[in-house]
C-alpha cells in the first residue's frame, strides 16, 4: 500500500493539452469534489488509448469528467441529484454552446417572479434572482438551460462560501442592512462585499468562468440523471470512477438541501443516498459488483468506516490486480475540525479484470 500526499500540481499545471487547465474554474466548489486530488485521480486511470470511454456513475461537482474530457477520453458520466447532472450536460455533453451576456440581460427583464423557497438563504434581491433564473433554466432546457442551471448554483455558492446553509439569521441581518448586528468574523468575510453587488455584477464575473468550462473533444460525450445502479446496469466503457458518498459522512442531500430546494422551486424531503447511511458498506459492495461488465475500476473512498487494507479486500472480492494508495487530504478548515483532518484520508483503488 503507498501512501502520498494530497497535491493540486496537475491543476496548476498543464492536462496535456499543452494549455493550463483554465476550464477547472468552470467547476463549483461542492464538497466531496476531487479537484485538489486529480492528479493522484488521472494517475491511476490507464490512458485513453488503453481506455478510450471513461464512466462516472457519480460526477458530483464534476472535475474528474472535466479533466478526462480533456485528457481524451469518451466521457459518459452520471448523477441523481439536478445539482451535479446540470454540471454534466453543461460541460461533459456540451461543447459549443456558451453563455453570453445577452442571456443574463434577458434573466433581468421584469417579469413574474415565482414564489419559492428561498428566502431564508439568501437576501431578498438575490433570492427573487434566483428563482426567476431558475424559471427560465428550466423553461428553456437543453445546454442553455443547464449553463443557466450552473450559474444558478455558481451564484448561490458564491454568497454561501463552502455551501454554509446555517446562519439564517445573518442572512436576514445583512438582507435588512442590520450591520451592526451581524457577527464580525462575517462582515469580514469576503462574501459580505459581493452580498452587496447586484445580480448582473455578479452574473458578469461568473460566465467567464461557466464558459471556460465547454470544450469538444472530438468524442460524443454523454450526461444522466439516474440512480448508479440503473446507470450501471446498460453503460458501456472501459474504465469505471465510482465516487460515491462515503460511509460515516454527512449525507449531500442533507446538507444541500437548499441548494435543491432552489433548483426544484419546492421544499424537498430529503432521502439521504444509501451511500450514506447506516448500510452503505453493503452498498458499496453492490456497487462495485455492479460494475463487473467494465474491464477496470478507480475507486475513491474515505477510511471513516472501512481501513485502507478493508477496502482492498472489498475490491479483491470482485476483481485482480488490485492497488490501494492512501493520501492524507487536509479538508478546508471550513468543512472539517483539526481533530478530523489528522485522521481523514483518501482512499485510491483500482481493480483489474473482473472475477
Ligand atoms: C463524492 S460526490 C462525487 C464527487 C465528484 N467526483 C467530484 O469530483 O466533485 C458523490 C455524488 O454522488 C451522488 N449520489 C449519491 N447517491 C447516488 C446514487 N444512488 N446514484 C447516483 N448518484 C448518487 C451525489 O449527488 C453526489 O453528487
Amino acid at each position: 500500500m503507498e501512501e502520498v500526499r494530497g497535491s493540486s500540481s496537475l491543476t496548476r499545471s498543464r492536462h496535456g493539452g499543452g494549455s493550463p487547465a483554465r476550464f477547472l474554474q468552470a467547476i463549483a466548489p461542492y464538497f466531496g469534489g476531487k479537484r485538489r486530488l486529480l492528479g493522484q485521480i488521472m494517475k491511476a486511470f490507464p490512458t485513453p488509448a488503453d481506455a478510450p470511454v471513461m464512466i462516472d456513475a457519480f460526477l458530483g461537482g464534476g472535475s474528474v469528467s472535466l479533466m478526462a474530457k480533456a485528457r481524451g477520453y469518451r466521457v459518459v458520466c452520471n448523477d441523481v441529484a439536478l445539482r451535479s447532472a446540470a454540471i454534466g450536460r453543461a460541460f461533459i455533453a456540451n461543447d459549443h454552446v456558451t453563455l453570453s451576456t445577452a442571456d443574463v440581460t434577458r434573466l433581468l427583464l421584469p417579469r413574474a417572479i415565482p414564489d419559492g423557497p428561498s428566502d431564508d438563504v439568501l437576501p431578498e434581491r438575490h433570492a427573487r434572482f434566483v428563482r426567476g433564473a431558475m424559471d427560465v433554466a428550466l423553461r428553456l432546457g437543453g445546454a442553455k438551460g443547464a449553463l443557466l442551471t450552473v450559474l444558478v448554483i455558481r451564484y448561490i455558492m458564491s454568497l454561501r462560501p463552502m455551501g454554509n446553509f446555517g446562519a439564517k439569521a445573518v442572512m436576514q441581518q445583512l438582507s435588512e442592512g442590520r450591520w451592526e448586528e451581524v457577527n464580525p468574523a462575517v462582515l469580514r468575510d469576503s462574501f459580505t462585499r459581493r452580498i452587496q453587488s447586484p445580480p448582473q455584477t455578479i452574473c458578469e464575473e461568473l460566465i467567464p468562468k461557466i464558459n471556460a468550462g465547454v470544450f469538444a473533444n472530438g468524442h460524443r460525450n454523454e450526461a444522466q440523471q439516474r440512480d448508479a445502479f440503473d446507470f450501471l446496469s446498460d453503460v458501456e466503457g472501459s474504465v469505471v470512477y465510482l465516487d460515491p458518498p462515503y460511509g460515516g459522512t454527512a449525507a449531500y442531500e442533507r446538507a444541500l438541501r437548499p441548494l435543491d430546494e432552489i433548483l426544484a422551486g419546492r421544499h424537498i424531503d430529503p432521502v439521504p443516498s444509501e451511500f450514506s447511511g447506516r448500510r452503505s458498506v453493503e452498498a458499496l459492495d453492490r456497487l462495485i459488483e455492479a460494475c463487473r461488465h467494465i474491464p477496470r475500476l478507480v475507486l475513491s473512498y474515505g477510511n471513516a468506516v472501512l481501513r485502507p487494507d478493508e477496502l482492498e479486500a472489498l475490491v479483491a472480492k470482485h476483481r485482480h490486480n488490485v492497488t490501494v494508495r492512501t493520501i492524507r487530504h487536509a479538508h478546508l478548515a471550513a468543512v472539517s475540525s483539526a481533530e478530523k483532518n489528522a485522521t481523514n484520508l483518501e482512499v485510491l483503488v483500482t481493480g483489474g479484470r473482473p472475477r
